[in-house]
């Protein structure tokens, strides 16, 4: 994040600087000469830090303090104070200041306690943000994510969830099929209708069919009385059908079907039924593929595929992951009883270094096994499974021989952005290069996602 910082001082050279020294250090600086032109610049808002000084013409330090922080609680005031004023200093700090500095300021010192404040400022916005996302989304119901892909998945949902349109949900194992046709249907207004769900892989052809449509007494052996299919009782409701490259030439004919005529017979039976059932469809195998190798039905995909829904990998989503661990946590340590305050540095970043081949599943369950097996209240690197944990913290980076130039400094950036959780700040610094670089650089590598980015929320793009 650009934390940007307010300095307020009636004296010239001190204002100047100070905001020299804090701009050397990278943050972008707006000085004002008095209390109330700086009231006015920071209700204009995007100001993350106050420096003040406390006697002022006009509106004091103090007024000002009080104005800013019951605009902004939580906001970090610095005040500045000449000698022998400690007590307004103290004061101050009563009325919601964080930390005072006497004239004349030493920058080290400013420049630690700045640094701080700002990282503290920024773990309490994080914090809010993911308690907020927690809070936010009952329409996804336990679906959280806030990646620039995951984003679109949810907009694509949201846009045709109200159809009655067939929808295709590809992607991997684990990456959250299921839960995306759950929320297709909370979301339309078919919900408080059933939610029929057929995993189609489990069944053998004979048994999918009937399973699906239903069968007459005696038409086959065991079919000892009349059964209705699935889409029957998924009438006026939404039909699951889970692992749809699974299924047969006969199956798919008849499915084929009931989506262009919304008609169907029993198994043994005459009786034509008619019924109005919208179709979700899910698979993680290549459809295209299938049907090229004769598998399955050009038809029938598309008749399926009238809204495609592709959840991404989890391995490319990895901002995804704070949101994620957060609500996993949660969730394991109460239904485990455990109170845990979080996670620890060292697991983190072998959580974010790790490639997760199962996707959020495995992740899911990783977290589970890491919250169950913790002993204290915090979960380390220890408590992780050793697959995750023994990825990729050798602390080396690794680039083939035959690299190019330019390739190899896109391995050292990535890697090392990820090494730090996705901060920039930290990763600017450890390669000792500019900020503004290295944020043109990701934006010229990530295309259009990191442009996205940059002018969408700040929240999703920075260190979690
Ligand atoms: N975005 C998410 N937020 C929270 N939990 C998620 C998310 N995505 C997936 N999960 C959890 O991960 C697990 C796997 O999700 P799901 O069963 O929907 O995956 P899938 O894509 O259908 O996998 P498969 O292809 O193996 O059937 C579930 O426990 C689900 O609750
Ligand atoms: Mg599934």
């Amino acid at each position: 994040m650009h934390f940007k910082i307010l300095i307020v001082d009636d004296e010239k050279n001190i204002r100047e600087g100070l905001a020299e020294s804090l701009e050397m250090d990278g943050y972008p600086v707006e000085t004002a000469a008095d209390g109330d032109a700086a009231f006015k610049r920071f209700q204009k808002g995007d100001i993350d830090l106050v420096i003040t000084d406390l006697k002022m013409p006009g509106l004091s330090g103090e007024e000002l303090l009080k104005r800013v922080v019951s605009e902004t609680p939580g906001i970090p005031v610095i005040v500045l104070t000449g000698h022998g004023t400690v007590a307004n200093a103290v004061a101050a700090m009563r009325n919601g200041a964080i930390d005072f500095l006497t004239k004349p300021v030493d920058l080290d010192h400013l420049s630690s306690i700045v640094k701080r404040e700002l990282q503290r400022r920024e773990r309490d916005l994080k914090h809010r943000q993911i308690e907020e996302e927690l809070e936010h989304r009952q329409h996804f119901k336990t679906m959280v994510g806030t990646s620039a892909p995951m984003r679109q998945v949810f907009d694509t949902v949201s846009r045709a969830a109200p159809s009655k349109a067939s929808i295709l949900i590809t992607g991997e194992s684990g990456v959250g099929k299921e839960l995306v046709a759950d929320a297709i249907h909370e979301l339309s207004p078919r919900k408080g209708k059933p939610l029929i769900k057929v995993h189609c892989a489990a069944l053998a052809a004979s048994i999918l069919e009937s399973e699906l449509f239903g069968h007459e007494k005696g038409s086959f052996t065991g079919a000892t009385s009349r059964t209705r299919g699935r889409f029957e009782l998924a009438h006026e409701g939404t039909l699951f059908l889970d692992e749809i490259g699974e299924i047969d030439q006969n199956v798919q004919i008849k499915l084929l079907r009931v989506l262009q005529e919304k008609k169907f017979e029993r198994v043994g039976g005459e009786e034509t039924i008619e019924v109005d059932v919208r179709i979700v469809a899910a698979t993680n195998k290549d459809l295209k593929t299938e049907i090229d190798k004769g598998a399955f039905r050009e038809d029938l995909y598309y008749r399926l595929n009238v809204v495609n829904i592709q959840v991404p990998p989890l391995r490319e989503r990895k901002d995804d992951l704070p949101l994620l661990i957060t609500a996993f946590l949660k969730e394991f340590a109460a239904e485990n009883g455990k109170t845990l305050e979080g996670i620890d540095d060292k697991a983190r970043s072998a959580l974010y270094a790790y490639d997760w081949p199962g996707n959020v599943r495995e992740l899911r369950n990783c977290m589970e096994s890491a919250v169950v097996m913790t002993r204290g209240p915090v979960i380390t690197a220890e408590d992780l499974p050793p697959t995750v944990r023994t990825q990729n913290d050798s602390g080396w980076i690794r680039i083939p021989l035959g690299t190019t130039l330019e390739e190899s400094e896109k391995i050292i950036i990535r890697d090392t952005l990820s090494a730090h959780h996705g901060n920039k700040s930290k990763t600017a610094e450890v390669l000792a290069m500019g900020r503004k670089t290295l944020h043109r650089k990701l934006a010229e590598w990530g295309g259009e996602e990191e442009a996205m980015h940059e002018a969408g929320s700040e929240s999703t793009q920075e260190n979690w």
